[in-house]
């Protein structure tokens, strides 16, 4: 989006409704942020530190490895688990909850993984500055659920998230959704094939790889059933 009279585009309004902060952070978690989150940086993805929206760089990021993308990571165990199972792939985790981005922190630190850049922030902002088909794989894992009618057009699997997630995948990339709310399955199955995805598999058995996170560990509590939802890029243009 630019506007009338130049070429630098404009801060786009977006209405964010998850939360940024929870419970006051322990001191180790407030040294986490301190000292290991700008080293994590994946570079500029805000507006205010990127206004041309340059794309990042993701080569030099992480050595021409291919880069995979984790949407709302919650507390990190998947990414880090990832990270450690894939030394050969870069993993990029965006998380605006800034407890679970200490969290993480906490378990890169313990897992000594290095292939991992984290934006602490909106999917939203860092679609804008990844580059066309820079994306090998990417993980939404429960993502919120919105119960109510009138709020399914927050959810994740919706054109605002989807076009922008198609333009930046390579075609034939593996797109993964779980989700515990069989609502959440049907506008997946809805929504995702016509941004520009196959439908591979729909599953109540987890992937191979699969390393159960907190919400889906509460989820098994209060009796809800994991749903797996397997996609791939397709090789046609994106509609966004
Ligand atoms: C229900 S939690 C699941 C967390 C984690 N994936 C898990 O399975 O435990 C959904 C996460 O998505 C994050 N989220 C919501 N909107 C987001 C957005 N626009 N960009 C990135 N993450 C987002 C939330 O902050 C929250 O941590």
């Amino acid at each position: 989006m630019t506007d009338e009279h130049s070429k630098t585009p404009q801060r786009p309004w977006r209405n964010f409704y998850g939360r940024r902060h929870g419970k006051t952070l322990r001191d180790s978690q407030r040294e986490y942020l301190s000292e290991d989150l700008a080293a994590l940086s994946p570079g500029p993805v805000d507006f205010d530190a990127n206004p041309e929206r340059t794309p990042l760089d993701l080569d030099a990021l992480f050595g021409g490895k291919p880069v995979w993308l984790e949407v709302g990571f919650g507390g990190g165990e998947h990414m880090v688990h990832m990270a450690a199972l894939n030394p050969q792939v870069g993993i990029i985790g965006c998380e605006p909850f800034i407890n679970g981005v200490a969290m993480l922190l906490g378990k890169i630190r313990a897992a000594g993984v290095e292939n991992v850049a984290v934006h602490p922030g909106d999917v939203r902002d860092l679609f804008d500055v990844l580059p066309d088909g820079s994306i090998s794989k990417a993980f939404l894992l429960y993502p919120d659920p919105w119960p109510k009618a009138r709020h399914h057009r927050r959810r994740f699997v919706t054109p605002e998230h989807l076009d922008p997630l198609a333009r930046v995948m390579k075609e034939g990339a593996e797109f993964r959704v779980a989700t515990d709310i069989p609502d959440y399955v049907r506008q997946t199955l809805e929504e995702v094939p016509p941004a520009g995805f196959d439908l591979v598999a729909e599953s109540g058995t987890a992937w191979d790889d699969w390393l159960s996170t907190r919400y889906e560990q509460k989820a098994l509590r209060e009796g809800r059933v994991p749903h797996y939802l397997t996609f791939r890029r397709t090789a046609a243009a994106p509609r966004g």
